[in-house]
């Protein structure tokens, strides 16, 4: 026996937990044995839903430090100064498995990064990849319906998976990246991290340029074949996790520099795609990468489910100085993500610590499961009102967008070039990194029917003819 009491969640002494009360000694229990009543009804409620992707992760607080100045292109305060320092919360996670998958699987690896800036929190909820498969919302419900498990079977299935991906031309970047080398990396500390939309800064002089960021590991990037990926899957299905964890305690501190890549309104009027649109990138020799700052992860956190599990990443976090663009698919996670939160979480999630806002906020939402910060006391909750408790801020009003056009359901593959980018990917690439690219797909697409796998090299021959020669041939060599 300790000084310290054990307790009831009201703060009463447990006086046994070894032994339920019963009738007898050989008799039933008694119902009122409320300790157990508690202890049994509190453990049937420790389940929160997953996220629907993304499930599986892991996180780490850190720290940003601007490097260069940026002022020019935002008067966002985090950006303010040379050396200005603002608290992170990075959550890393693979996107197809449950919960309970392993880290090194092939997949996209999501990126998410919370700011708490003193204008409020600023998140970026990237992946590890710059583009994505397709550039309209309506798909994305269809690509978790086919890449996660059959509805009849329970298992995943390769059919579903490239029926659904071969069948969107788009998505061939973003298939040739993840069936690369890349498609593994051997660790969160070995990848880049990418917003992959395009977003929009702004600056004191309320003009809007348009931005892309990157993350660029300074660790360098290191990526696990299929096999050595098996083998580590064989003996820890928790390696990614493991190793952040650990390099944080051994003080090798992960770090991520920040870059940026600006487009003036006037070159997104005549640059040769669409500059909103999320299956390509913009190349780097047109829009060099400009330095921000470094990120640096220093501390695990106390507890995976109050921190992690309960962290809520959105891209409608923004603050002053940094907004949205007109990506279909950014306009559709506006809302997609804190829907999921008020569902998986509750509606008062942003009172939970790790995603508090570390400044004042104070915005007359009243009310809602879970409320614990005193509701605003005896403060009014309405707006207007007579005392202008809290009013509007027009000097935050963003310069318009202006647009143009009919509103329809406008068909977004109209005269489009799905091929070239995933092309000059290829191109890119070395004898080696090619035929990686060629087995990888090969094992992936091995068990998916005959029609499927010849939809996909024809596709790939599209983007070069040699990419789905390569593809063909690594095909009839498994088979
Ligand atoms: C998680 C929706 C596209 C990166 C989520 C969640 C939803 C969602 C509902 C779970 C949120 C939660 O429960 O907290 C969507 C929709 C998309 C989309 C509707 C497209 C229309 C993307 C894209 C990226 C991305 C393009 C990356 C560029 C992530 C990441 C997470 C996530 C990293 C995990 C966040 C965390 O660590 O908690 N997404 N998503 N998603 N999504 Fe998306």
């Amino acid at each position: 026996m300790t000084d310290t009491p054990f307790t009831n969640a009201t703060g009463a002494p447990v006086a046994e937990n070894t032994n339920v009360m019963t009738a007898g000694p050989r008799g039933p229990v008694l119902l009122q044995d409320i300790w157990l009543i508690e202890k049994l009804a509190h453990f049937d409620r420790e389940v929160i839903p997953e996220r629907r992707m993304h499930a599986k992760g892991w996180g780490a607080y850190g720290s940003f430090t601007v490097t260069q100045d940026i002022t020019r292109y935002t008067k966002a305060k985090i950006f303010s100064d040379i050396g200005k320092r603002t608290d992170i919360f990075v959550r890393f996670s693979s996107v197809a498995g449950e919960r309970g998958a392993a880290d090194a699987e092939r997949d996209i690896r999501g990126f998410s990064v919370k700011f708490y800036t003193e204008e409020g929190n600023w998140d970026i909820v990237g992946n590890n990849t710059p583009v994505f498969f397709f550039r309209d919302p309506l798909r994305f419900p269809d690509l978790n319906h086919a890449i996660k498990r059959d509805p009849r079977t329970g298992l995943r299935s390769a059919d579903n998976n490239w029926d659904f991906w071969t069948l969107l031309p788009e998505a061939l970047h973003q298939v040739t990246i993840v069936m690369s080398e890349r498609g593994i990396p051997k660790s969160f500390r070995h990848m880049h991290g990418f917003g992959s939309h395009t977003f929009s800064m702004i600056n004191a002089a309320n003009e809007r340029v348009w931005v892309k960021f990157h993350f660029r590991s300074q660790q360098g990037i290191a990526n696990l074949t299929d096999a050595e990926a098996e083998a580590v899957v064989a003996r820890d299905r928790e390696s990614h996790g493991r190793d952040l964890l650990a390099a944080i305690e051994a003080g090798n501190l992960p770090r991520w520099t920040l870059m940026i890549q600006v487009m003036t309104e006037a070159q997104a009027k005549v640059h040769r795609h669409n500059p909103f649109d999320l299956t390509k990138v913009w190349p780097n020799a047109e829009y060099p990468l400009i330095e921000v700052g470094v990120l640096e992860l220093d501390r695990a956190p106390d507890n995976y489910f109050a921190e992690v599990e309960q962290a809520a990443f959105s891209p409608a976090n923004i603050v002053p100085g940094i907004s949205f663009s007109p990506d279909r698919m950014l306009q559709a996670r506006l809302f997609s993500y804190g829907d999921a939160q008020r569902y998986r979480l509750g509606v008062n999630f942003n009172q939970i610590p790790v995603n508090a806002p570390r400044c004042p906020f104070r915005s007359y939402h009243r009310d809602g499961a879970m409320r614990t910060d005193g509701n605003l006391g005896g403060i009014v909750s309405y707006h207007p009102n007579t005392g202008r408790i809290w009013d509007d801020q027009p000097a935050h009003a963003e310069p318009h967008v202006p647009l143009e056009g009919d509103a329809a359901h406008h068909d977004h593959r109209a005269d489009d070039d799905h091929w070239e980018q995933p092309g000059n990917l290829f191109r890119l690439m070395t004898p080696t990194q090619r035929q990686a690219l060629f087995d990888n797909t090969a094992r992936a697409l091995g068990d998916a029917s005959r029609h499927i796998q010849e939809r996909h090299v024809a596709n790939c021959r599209r983007a070069d003819p040699a990419y789905g020669d390569g593809v063909a041939t690594a095909l009839a060599r498994l088979s």
